[in-house]
């Protein structure tokens, strides 16, 4: 296997371009790739300042590392969610690569902050505990890129997890979700614009990047397993890439040149309509209290233990062999 750029021996391939890569080549090609998606999708204006969300998984530190790369002046911002060790490490990672740089990461911990945290949100919502999480991270990466000035908020969402989510979105018709799966949400009273820089690489690729540029990520997957459903789609996606490589980019693609712009004005009539949450002042559907300040009333002072989610439980023992991490 020879680098389709170079020449040298290749030491990564990506099917769905039919190509290999040598290191150098490679790290130059995921430069390339988001590059084209920034310019593409138009995420970033000349100037503005990027918070960019890390978890410490490979693919929001593989971002951080390359927006600093393409001159982009990112932050970082980390949000603890008090999940037991999986937090600790997931922030010590993140801590550590922020330090080792000297670059400048913001950092939210729920229970201080707001007085709660995701498994005692969990059992006192008694739902999954992804709910809980991903209402906690969308809420508190908008509120910390207002408070602090940045125009644009990054995460690091992958081509494997867009498509995993259209998947489920599309089994269901859910059509006010699919009006706004894009990779920019653009800025709107109240909102930052919400960008996913990372939309043309896959997971593997991400890993790759970590290993040959030397950043240490954790491995670990949330013990809650957030998003359970969708390992069960990127599994199945996983299964069609396999027999057709390219069919993953070809499902995201096509439906954002052709079939997203169907169902965007439903999502532009949503937030239109918004009002302002009485106790934080963000926008809300519902015009008392927004699903954040709702959620932090029920779960005030509730204390559980961090629950195994399903795929932990039936994998207890080889957990951490079973598949590559989903954490981004
Ligand atoms: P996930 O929802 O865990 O798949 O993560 C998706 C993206 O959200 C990641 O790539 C990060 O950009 C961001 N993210 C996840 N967890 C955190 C966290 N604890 N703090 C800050 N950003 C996070
Ligand atoms: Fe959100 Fe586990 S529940 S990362
Ligand atoms: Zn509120």
């Amino acid at each position: 296997m020879k680098c389709r750029r170079c020449g040298q021996p290749a030491v990564i391939d990506v099917r769905r371009h039919n190509a290999a890569f040598c290191a150098d080549c490679f790290v130059h090609h995921c430069r390339e790739q988001v590059k084209r998606a920034i310019h593409d999708f138009r995420m970033v204006e000349p100037g503005q300042r990027i918070l960019v969300a890390v978890s410490g998984g490979k693919d929001s530190l593989a971002l951080w590392h390359l927006l600093r790369e393409l001159d982009y002046e990112a932050d970082g911002l980390y949000i603890g969610q008090g999940i037991g060790e999986y937090s600790d490490h997931s922030r010590a990672a993140t801590v550590a690569f922020a330090d080792e740089r000297g670059w400048k990461l913001h950092e939210i911990d729920i229970r201080g902050e707001y007085g709660f945290d995701i498994p005692g949100a969990a059992h006192a919502t008694k739902r999954a505990p992804c709910g809980s999480c991903g209402l906690s991270k969308r809420h508190l990466f908008n509120k910390a890129a207002l408070d602090h000035g940045y125009p644009v908020v990054a995460t690091g969402h992958n081509l494997d997890d867009e498509a995993a989510v259209l998947l489920g979105n599309v089994l269901r018709w859910e059509t006010g979700y699919l009006g706004r799966q894009h990779p920019v949400l653009p800025e709107s009273p109240g909102f930052a614009r919400k960008v996913k820089p990372l939309v043309r690489m896959g997971e593997r690729e991400m890993a790759a990047y970590c290993v040959i540029q030397g950043i240490d990520y954790i491995v670990e997957e949330c013990p809650m397993a957030a998003g359970n459903k969708h390992l069960g789609y990127k599994d199945v996606l996983n299964g069609l890439e396999e027999q057709s490589p390219g069919s993953k980019a070809a499902f995201l693609f096509g439906f954002l040149e052709r079939g997203h712009e169907h169902f965007a004005a439903t999502a532009g009539e949503e937030r239109d309509a918004l009002g302002r949450c009485r106790e934080c002042g963000s926008p809300t559907s519902n015009d008392e209290l927004c699903a954040f300040c709702r959620l932090r009333e029920r779960a005030q002072g509730v204390d559980a233990p961090v629950e195994l989610g399903p795929t932990r439980r039936r994998n207890r023992g080889h957990a951490r062999s079973a598949r590559p991490t989903s954490a981004g």
